[in-house]
């Protein structure tokens, strides 16, 4: 359990689907797109698998509603340990205030402190200016950018459509975590 000054980072629990069925109804970036959801049952079964990840898969709750308003994960990678990518994401009722900042700051620092991380790297399609932007605020290096790097959906006429990407990272030595408080219960 993670806490910042607006915000509670939590695992997931089942009575959360609603909440997240909001906005992955429709995700927002082709990147998702195989995380869609399309039922309320679907929800909740995706709840339950969440759930069992709660070490490195957070809700990102606002304290003072409860409501779960994005989400923020990331795992130690099978060949390098030390290493992170995390995946963010907020219902877009709730973009714009900042939550997706505070979120990621709290749980990088869970990452460098607690979680063994060394170097934490992200990806960005080169459209994508807020994540980019958040990554930047966070104090991430641009270390580069892949053309046609990847392919999530299909163009109208069946062929893959490739986006460019954007690499971003921050290693641990790199880090001010002075945001990072954690909370071992409510
Ligand atoms: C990427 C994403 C999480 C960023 O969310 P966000 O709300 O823009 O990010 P932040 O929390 O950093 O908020 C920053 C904005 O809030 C504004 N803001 C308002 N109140 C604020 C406050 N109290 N504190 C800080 N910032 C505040 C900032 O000025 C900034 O606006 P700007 O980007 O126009 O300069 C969000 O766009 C999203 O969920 N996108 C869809 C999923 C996605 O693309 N994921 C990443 C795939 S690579």
């Amino acid at each position: 359990m993670l806490e910042t000054k607006r915000l509670i980072l939590r695992p997931f629990l089942r009575s959360d689907a609603a909440d997240v069925l909001e906005y992955l109804g429709k995700p927002a970036v082709h990147c998702f797109a195989d995380m869609k959801l399309c039922s309320l049952a679907e929800a909740e079964r995706e709840m339950e698998r969440r759930g069992e990840q709660g070490e490195y898969y957070f809700a990102i709750v606002l304290k003072e509603s409860g409501k779960v308003i994005g989400e923020i994960a990331a795992y130690p990678e099978e060949r390098q340990g030390d290493t992170f990518s995390p995946c963010w994401m907020l219902n877009g009722m709730y973009q714009g205030k900042g939550y997706a900042y505070e979120a990621a700051r709290v749980f990088f620092g869970y990452l460098f402190e607690r979680k063994g991380a060394r170097r934490i790297y992200a990806y960005a399609e080169e459209d994508n200016l807020p994540s980019r932007r958040l990554c930047e605020r966070l104090g991430m290096r641009k270390e580069g950018e892949f053309k046609e790097f990847v392919s999530f959906v299909k163009n109208s006429d069946g062929t893959p459509l490739y986006e460019n990407t954007i690499q971003y990272a921050v290693l641990k030595r790199e880090w001010s975590g002075d945001a990072f408080i954690e909370k071992r219960s409510l």
